[in-house]
């Protein structure tokens, strides 16, 4: 299988890399996951094999078929190894997540009610197998029994008003406050983390997203702040997004050049434009040439990135003529946003191109349109682009309604002209609770 010959290589690197201490997740699904195990066996050792992890990602409404032979496919595979077993217990290396108890427990056991509404449930004392497993047996409120502790502890608990009996029995019970118990422990299936089909305001347009609530229970069960997280095919870059909102160092590797444009996007939402590097990108004009020759899409979303905006987001309306649209609000973050459209062109240019995003920023009745051009332009597009009335701002600030930057420009750290507030692109938390459609029409409404 080509799929085995590339991840074992890889995986035998990562093992490399990975600290004593440290752990790894694989993801795949059913179909991989049976050929996958025996690979991290060998590599990682089988006593360090941790877990297999189910999450169910869907619900069956998803793959259900009419006439199909097998059951609904609605699980992942996670495969989790420690590099060391020993050095991660040493390191206390793992912390335990908790989710609520569900209702019919804690209507079954969390009955009793102290008089200010502290909710709790009684709690056997006496010890189970009747003194076999060397439990004391003494007198302890008139009842002689084996007990669970020594009669000292017993004695503590009393003093702490813990011990009571229940209404009609005669043997006294531990008093456990559901305040003071962290919840039941989440095992090996996961089934309360949706897939991406419902998280529609996560959703970068990246064809394998995962959802970051699997990213925040995999780091934050797995490591510590400071540690290093390591995504190696990280896409869209969530891995690195959670990692980053939960202070821990990363870094995200991926095949594919637009990834890195939607990752910039997506910290600069979180408000990160600067305190991370990206590599093996281009870096200068004949680079990023070589870039639009061999990859044109990998171009355009390597250059929008830089500009804090998410090129996918663009793919999945009709939007002719726009490569990427930032939003920004102009004063107050009440009211209307003002927009900015993007064209990105890697050929050779002339004022048509300029009179084109003219028209695109008026259909879409933005403020300002920006031409991303690869090559110097010319004195001719500069002087149409010059054409364009300015956007005024409320503080009667003028800005060129059509401008032009040029790859070099980016590079150089240029950016739009634009009233000083911070920009926006998809998902946002502030647009993503409206989402894109929403937003045109406000612009509409305001028109
Ligand atoms: C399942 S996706 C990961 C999605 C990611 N977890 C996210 O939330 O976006 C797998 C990624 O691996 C990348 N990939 C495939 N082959 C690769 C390789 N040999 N080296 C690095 N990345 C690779 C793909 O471009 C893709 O982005």
């Amino acid at each position: 299988m080509a799929y085995l010959a590339m991840m074992a290589p890889r995986l035998t690197e990562l093992h490399r890399v990975l600290k004593r201490t440290g752990t790894l997740y694989l993801h795949c699904d059913p179909n991989a996951s049976h050929y996958l195990k025996p690979v991290l066996d060998a590599v990682f050792g089988h006593e360090n094999f941790a877990n297999e992890i189910i999450w169910r990602r869907t619900t069956t409404k998803n793959d259900y078929k009419q006439g199909a032979v097998n059951w609904p496919r609605v699980h992942d595979v996670l495969l989790m190894y420690h590099r060391s077993t020993s050095a991660a217990r040493a390191a206390k290396r793992f912390q335990q997540p908790f989710a609520p108890y569900d209702e019919h427990y804690l209507e079954t056991f969390y009955t009793f009610k102290d008089p200010d509404g502290r909710r709790y449930r009684l709690s056997d004392l006496t010890a189970p197998g009747q003194g076999s497993r060397g439990h004391p047996k003494y007198d302890f409120l008139g009842v002689t029994r084996y007990w669970r502790y020594n009669k000292e502890k017993m004695e503590q608990l009393h003093k702490k008003g813990l011990v009571e009996f229940r209404p009609t029995g005669k043997v006294p019970f531990r008093k456990v406050y559901l305040d003071e118990m962290p919840g039941v422990a989440i095992g090996d299936v996961w089934t309360d983390i949706r897939g991406m089909n419902n998280l529609g305001k996560e959703m970068l347009g990246y064809p394998t997203q995962k959802p970051e609530a699997l990213l925040e229970r995999i780091i934050t069960a797995s490591t510590k702040k400071g540690d290093m997280v390591l995504d190696p095919f990280c896409g869209c870059g969530t891995a690195v997004s959670v990692a980053q909102r939960l202070e821990r160092d990363w870094i995200g590797i991926d095949i594919a050049k637009l990834a890195i444009g939607v990752i910039r996007g997506r910290l600069h939402n979180q408000g990160v434009d600067a305190g991370y590097e990206a590599k093996w990108l281009p870096a200068t004009e004949d680079e990023a040439a070589a870039l639009a020759d061999e990859d044109p899409f990998g171009f355009q979303c390597w250059i929008l990135g830089h500009l804090g905006i998410n090129p996918l987001y663009q793919k999945r309306g009709a939007d002719r003529g726009i490569d990427g649209r930032l939003f920004f609000f102009d004063g107050p973050d009440t009211g209307r946003p003002r927009q900015i459209v993007f064209s990105v062109k890697g050929g050779i240019l002339s004022p048509v191109n300029v009179r084109e995003l003219a028209g695109v920023v008026r259909r879409e009745q933005a403020q300002i349109g920006v031409l991303v051009t690869l090559h110097e332009p010319t004195a001719a597009m500069r002087k149409e682009a010059a054409t364009a009335d300015h956007y005024r701002s409320h503080d009667d600030s003028l800005y060129p309604g059509l401008q032009i930057l040029t790859v070099k420009d980016v590079l150089d750290g240029k950016r739009p002209q634009q009233p000083n507030s911070r920009t926006m692109t998809f998902p946002d938390p502030k647009m993503a609770k409206v989402g894109l459609a929403a937003v045109q029409q406000q612009l509409l409404k305001f028109a």
